[in-house]
């Protein structure tokens, strides 16, 4: 369980995330809300890539402020929404970052198997030995996604994962995520921007707003027509189609 208690961070005068208060049980859950609404903060707050001004977060427990960076590792992966890099890597070797957590080496046969299931899992073989400016941005960004899986953790943090993706990349990323949840057990939080994927394939979703969570629930009850109005300040209508809710902007 991810337990967010009264977590607040500042940016000089700004409050990025100003006061929320959000617990996580498990499943998909999404993140969406307009541009500079806080989710990045928040998600990197989580996996304390930034340090927060006030408030607790904590993982199955465990205070992420006070934890030693291996033991968040080791049960937490988190995937940025600009993924820079500026050393020279190939695809495999980035994989292979992902198993640093537990122990280092990368070669075990665990870890081996972890990092050939991660490849597999984001249809990396082709490019396996390329060097990162070698590969489209979509290729590159399902290869972060890959080194994220292969930290093999209890929680899985992704900011916005489908940029660059095309639609056959989109969907099979977001069934990894369904699958992972279902078979793993795992918990994971994703940063979305399309409404329609949120829908189609989240458990929950958080919804955000100048820093604040204006609504937290199931799909069908945080995706309604008046809460998205709201959220993006943009006419939406949400359409029935069979058992799934599409969100038309107008
Ligand atoms: N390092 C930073 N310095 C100053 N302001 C920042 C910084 N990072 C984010 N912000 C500001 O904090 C707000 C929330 O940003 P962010 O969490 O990236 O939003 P989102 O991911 O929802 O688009 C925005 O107004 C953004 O400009
Ligand atoms: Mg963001």
């Amino acid at each position: 369980m991810i337990l967010i208690d009264s977590v607040l961070k500042r940016h000089g005068a700004l409050r990025a995330v100003d006061d929320v208060s959000l617990q996580i049980n498990g499943g998909l859950t999404a993140i969406i809300g307009p541009n500079g609404a806080g989710k990045s903060t928040l998600l990197a707050a989580i996996g304390r890539l930034i340090g927060t001004d006030a408030g607790v977060i904590t993982v199955d427990g465990m205070d992420v402020a006070a934890a030693r960076s291996r033991d968040i590792a080791r049960r937490l992966a988190i995937l940025r929404q600009d993924n820079h890099l500026a050393i020279r890597l190939s695809v495999e070797d980035l994989v292979a970052y992902g198993r640093f957590p537990h122990g280092g080496s990368g070669r075990t046969p665990e870890d081996r198997a972890q990092i050939e299931n991660a490849i597999t899992l984001l249809d990396l073989e082709a490019v396996r030995g390329r060097y990162l400016d070698e590969l489209s941005g979509g290729q590159r960004q399902r290869a972060f996604v890959a080194m994220a899986i292969a930290q093999d953790t209890d929680y899985l943090l992704l900011d916005e994962p489908l940029n660059n993706l095309d639609p056959r990349h989109s969907v099979a990323l977001m069934k990894l995520m369904q699958t992972l949840v279902a078979v793993r057990g795992m918990t994971v939080v994703v940063v979305l921007h399309d409404i329609n994927v949120a829908a189609q394939f989240a458990d929950d979703v958080v919804a955000m707003r100048d820093g604040r969570v204006v609504h937290h629930g199931a799909v069908a009850d945080v995706l309604t027509a008046r809460n998205l109005t709201d959220l993006y300040e943009t006419p939406a209508r949400v359409d029935e189609h069979g058992d799934r809710r599409v969100v038309i902007w107008e």
